[in-house]
């Protein structure tokens, strides 16, 4: 009953994760014994199977803190300065992994006033007089002394006049506080919370310098909201949240990787829609040999002839698409690529008897499509639009002109992104035309990651008990012995799939 993928993938038709329907299995285990463990690189494991995209409007310090605080992880982009780039990845290592706020906290030098804070607060975009934590430092970033913490009941009795005031004089002083030692643990974090019964307490390293804040907040979600759905934080062996970034293959990329490394990046992408390139070769071959403990993730590439290569000079991880993605015109615009689901499959075969795996990137439209991808035989998936569109998204909202809260999501080879200039993934540096191979537009408000990501889990968790697997090397097996069962699904089967006859119904959020 059923075909098997190498039967529907070998028949000269290219297919993307909606053409394909898979068979249930047995179901003799709880969703929550799956595990979706799996592996990013060679040598880097996620707990949850989900990596955002290195695109200006997805990924920059915040968003990859977020993801590997949540289990998965971030690739910050190259669409900016070197300093840029290493300021984010500084920014994200910043973040303890038990600290679990995604959110970067608001901190200030002991000599601003109140309407420093408040501005400060308008470029969060909280409502006046909405103050979040507010953490006074000595010099006003994070890494030294802690002063004080200010919170709403600091100021908002404190009448007319108070903006002039300085945070120093409303503040609760370090000495009152209740805080917590980062050396002491995540248990102690934990006691901290409960006895104090504060929303938040700072945590400080060893020599009194603030490090951030532990929310009450993550506690609850990790007892009560989401208990078998959160990830572990991924990080790497000094204990850091583990973050990666995209370069280009050309002299100066060399340079930018440099200032990346001594921040501290645990793996690099090397950008390119057509990672089959001598570029690519050359500049594996340069990384591996001046930084053999990075994790280097070639590509984009669709089939194996292109894997081929990338795998042979010892790539570490293969990124697979090309013009799949939701803001991409690639295919239309020169003609190539491959659909979705058959590029994930061969490049996954092939991935598997090297060991190497297989970030399934673009088109992700939902959590079915994760799961797909991971049965199709990807470790990971790589999302743009899905991201896009968060609080932790680069960008401020605005409000569209039919009401909905909206964040800008472009493609790094739309005109818009080019004009900063992400040419380099798209266009040969000679080139006096620019052609576009992307759009530029916007995305729904879609929350933070830390509800989207579990949410997502829980989902994958519950197609991976509909197939009878248990984790992702199960599912890898099932494909490749071709217990995994599937089929193609005619138009009108899909119009099935989906939501149909209804009047009017709740749509998904996501
Ligand atoms: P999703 O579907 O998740 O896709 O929004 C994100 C992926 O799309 C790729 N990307 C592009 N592809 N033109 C393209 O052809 C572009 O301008 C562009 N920008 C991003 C990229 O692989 C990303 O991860």
């Amino acid at each position: 009953d059923g075909y098997t993928a190498l039967k529907i993938f070998t028949k000269g038709f290219t297919y993307t994760y909606d053409d394909i329907i898979f068979h249930p299995g047995h179901i003799d285990f709880a969703a929550h014994d799956v595990s979706l463990d799996t592996k990013l690189t060679k040598g880097i494991t996620l707990s949850v199977p989900v990596v955002s995209s290195p695109m200006d409007t997805v990924t920059g310090g915040k968003m990859a803190a977020a993801m590997a605080l949540q289990g998965g992880m971030g690739f910050i982009h190259y669409n900016n300065t070197v300093e840029e780039q290493a300021a984010a990845v500084r920014e994200a290592k910043r973040h303890v992994p038990f600290c679990g706020s995604a959110f970067e906290p608001l901190v200030v030098g002991k000599d601003a006033t109140l309407a420093d804070v408040e501005q400060a607060c308008e470029g969060l975009g909280l409502p006046a007089g909405q103050y979040p934590t507010v953490l006074v430092t000595e010099s006003g970033d994070l890494g030294s002394a802690l002063v004080g913490v200010v919170t709403t009941s600091d100021v908002d009795l404190l009448g007319a006049g108070a903006e002039s005031r300085k945070v120093a004089d409303v503040m609760s002083p370090a000495s009152a506080l209740v805080t917590s030692a980062r050396a002491a643990g995540e248990d102690a974090a934990r006691a901290a919370l409960e006895s104090s019964k504060k929303g938040r307490v700072p945590l400080v390293g060893e020599s009194g310098e603030c490090l951030g804040v532990v929310e009450r907040k993550l506690l609850k979600d990790q007892l009560f909201r989401y208990p078998a759905a959160l990830g572990k934080p991924t990080v790497n062996a000094k204990g850091e949240l583990c973050v990666g970034c995209a370069v280009g293959t050309r002299e100066n990329d060399k340079v930018r990787l440099a200032a990346l490394v001594a921040e501290g990046l645990d793996a690099v992408i090397l950008d390119s829609s057509q990672g089959d390139s001598v570029y690519q070769v050359e500049m594996i071959k340069w990384i591996k040999q001046n930084y053999p403990d990075l994790q280097v993730i070639a590509g984009n590439v669709v089939t194996s002839r292109q894997a081929e290569r990338l795998i042979g000079v010892g790539a570490d991880a293969l990124r697979v698409g090309m013009g799949s993605g939701s803001i991409c015109t690639t295919q239309e615009v020169c003609a190539v690529g491959r659909g979705q689901a058959t590029a994930v499959f061969h490049v996954s075969r092939l991935g598997a008897k090297h060991g190497v795996p297989v970030i399934a990137d673009g088109g992700i439209q939902n959590s079915g499509h994760i799961t797909k991808a991971l049965a199709l035989g990807a470790s990971t998936v790589m999302c743009g639009s899905m991201f896009a569109g968060t609080e932790e998204a680069p960008g401020h909202y605005h409000i569209a002109e039919d009401g909905t809260r909206v964040k800008l999501y472009r493609g790094m080879g739309s005109l818009d992104a080019m004009k900063k200039g992400s040419s380099t993934r798209y266009l040969g540096e000679s080139q006096k035309i620019q052609i576009a191979q992307g759009v530029s537009g916007t995305v729904r408000d879609k929350g933070s990651v830390r509800n989207l990501i579990p949410f997502f889990a829980q989902a994958v968790k519950q197609g991976f008990q509909d197939f009878g697997a248990k984790n992702v090397k199960e599912a890898h097996a099932m494909l490749e012995d071709g217990r995994m069962r599937m089929e193609t699904r005619s138009g009108a089967a899909q119009h099935e799939g989906g939501v149909h006859d209804m009047h009017s119904y709740t749509k998904k959020k996501w």
